[in-house]
Order: C-alpha cells, then sequence, then structure tokens
C-alpha cells in the first residue's frame, strides 16, 4: 500500500526527454524555441511559479521572454501585449499567469491567445477541443497528473474517479481527461453535499480544493489513488491530510513534490508541441 506517485523524479525524466527532443527540433528547423511568459501584479505564489517556469525553460533550451506588469494595467495594455505576443513569428507559446488582477477580463485576455501558442489549453478554443477530444493542448497541471497515473500503471478503465474541485485550471480539464479514459467521473464542488459518500467510492480521487489537509482518512476508501494539489498561498500544504491518508491508498501524490514539478515538465512539453505543430501545421 500507499506508493508515491513521485512527481519530482517523474518530472525530471520527462524534462530530460523534452531537452532531448528540443535540441533535434532546433537541428532539423535550425531555430530556437520561444516561450513568452507574462507575469501581471506581484502575487507571491505566481511569482515563483514564473522563476520555476522560466528555469525549466532554460534548463530544456527553450528561449524564454519574461513581461511583468504592473498591478495598476489597464485591460488594454494588457489586450495589446498579447496581441503583439500572437502576431510575433517567432513566439511560439504565450503563457499568461493566473490568477489576473480583479480589475482584468481574463477571460478575454485569455481568448486573444491564438491555439496554435496556447501553451496551457486556457482558451476557449482549446478547451473546446479537449471537450470534444480533439488533438489539441492540454492544460499542464491534469495533463501531469494523467501522466503520473499512467507511468505508474494505474488502471482507469471502467474506474471511478471523483474530483473535488470544478476550476477552469484543474477541475474540469481533468474530469474530461479522465473520461477520455473512459473512467466514470464525478466532479465535487463547494456546494456538493454530504462530499464524503462521494469520495468514498473513488478508485481515483483528485483533490483540487485549495484547503490544507482537507481529504481526511475516513473520506478515502481502502486501496484508492489519491492524488492531491497544492493551490494556497499559505506554504506548500496539500488538500490531503497525508500521513494519515496514506495509510489507506494504494498511491499518493506527495506535496512537495507531486504534482507541482510535473505541471512545468508539461509546459515545457507543450511549448515544444506548439512549435513542432507551428513548424508541421499539425494544428
Ligand atoms: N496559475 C496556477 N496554475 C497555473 C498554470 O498552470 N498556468 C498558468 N498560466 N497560471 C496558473
Amino acid at each position: 500500500m500507499n506508493k508515491i506517485l513521485d512527481g519530482k523524479a517523474v518530472s525530471a525524466t520527462l524534462k530530460d526527454e523534452t531537452k532531448e527532443k528540443i535540441e533535434a527540433f532546433k537541428k532539423k528547423y535550425n531555430r530556437e524555441i520561444t516561450l513568452a511568459v507574462v507575469l501581471v501584479g506581484e502575487n507571491p505564489a505566481s511569482q515563483i511559479y514564473v522563476r520555476n517556469k522560466i528555469k525549466a525553460a532554460e534548463y530544456v533550451g527553450i528561449k524564454s521572454l519574461s513581461f511583468t506588469l504592473p498591478k495598476s494595467v489597464s485591460q488594454s495594455e494588457t489586450e495589446s501585449l498579447v496581441k503583439t505576443l500572437s502576431e510575433d513569428q517567432s513566439v511560439d507559446g504565450i503563457l499568461v499567469q493566473l490568477p489576473l488582477p480583479e480589475n482584468l477580463d481574463q477571460g478575454k485576455i485569455l481568448s486573444l491567445i491564438p491555439p496554435e501558442k496556447d501553451v496551457d489549453g486556457f482558451s476557449s478554443q482549446s478547451m473546446g477541443k479537449l471537450t470534444l477530444f480533439e488533438k489539441g493542448i492540454a492544460p499542464c497541471t491534469p495533463a501531469g497528473i494523467l501522466y503520473l497515473l499512467k507511468n505508474a500503471g494505474i488502471e482507469l478503465n471502467g474506474k471511478n474517479a471523483v474530483i473535488c474541485g470544478r476550476s477552469n485550471i484543474v477541475g474540469k480539464p481533468v474530469a474530461l481527461m479522465l473520461l477520455k479514459e473512459n473512467c466514470t467521473v464525478t466532479v465535487c464542488h463547494s456546494k456538493t453535499e454530504n462530499l464524503e459518500e462521494f469520495t468514498k467510492n473513488a478508485d481515483i480521487l483528485i483533490s483540487a480544493i485549495g484547503k490544507p489537509k482537507f481529504i481526511k482518512a475516513d473520506m478515502v476508501k481502502d486501496g484508492a489513488v489519491d492524488v492531491g494539489i497544492n493551490r494556497t498561498e499559505n506554504g506548500l500544504v496539500g488538500d490531503v491530510d497525508f500521513d494519515e491518508v496514506k495509510k489507506k491508498t494504494s498511491y499518493i501524490t506527495p506535496v512537495p513534490g507531486g504534482v507541482g514539478p510535473m505541471t512545468i515538465a508539461m509546459l515545457m512539453n507543450n511549448a515544444y508541441l506548439c512549435a513542432l505543430r507551428r513548424e508541421t501545421g499539425g494544428f
């Protein structure tokens, strides 16, 4: 019981594989891969994420262009930067770190990223493709979760997958991806009544609600696979009461070192895929 889904180790291998693919890409197409990273404001968690993304880009050989805008930036100034990057032929991928300050219309800004440069897969077009199970770019955290599960050889076909959280970044897309893998998917959220009745039935439990240690051992079935994500700003505490829950699970992700590093590794792979598809017309 309680095998650890080691995102740190798996992501290191994945980044090395992406690094090799990028070296081959550069030789074949005789050009760099460029990722533009846009950070608005001074959210400390976002600053750390962005720093880690830029560091990973350097490691795999992706050129990153970093744009930091003040919290006071207007909607039209932000839109104009994203439009410029969209039209810049040397840019392969555009990442707008979320959340944006509340006065900005996040959906409108994301919708300006063309699908072929949407490294995060957050635009309505990319989400639409995901919904229709069409080829596109999958959001990084859900893609990282799926990679961890498959890499460990965990059977998904016909399993009960329960997702706590319905965010556009994790809950909704991971539900679609697990549905594509033939899971029976239930999405729970803050208004769900008797949550534990659902979680106790989960073969695969994805907790993406941003409440430290919210999932307790008595909410989990014996032998379940538990993936917990940390989206809080109060230090690195996962949604799952790890020490207690791990006594019951067959597989569990730690925090830190679980899904977080996988998100970044998938982002690097997505940037590579965007560049490759721009060369080969694969969109
Ligand atoms: N904020 C939290 N997670 C993410 C992510 O994966 N991508 C972006 N752009 N913003 C985020």
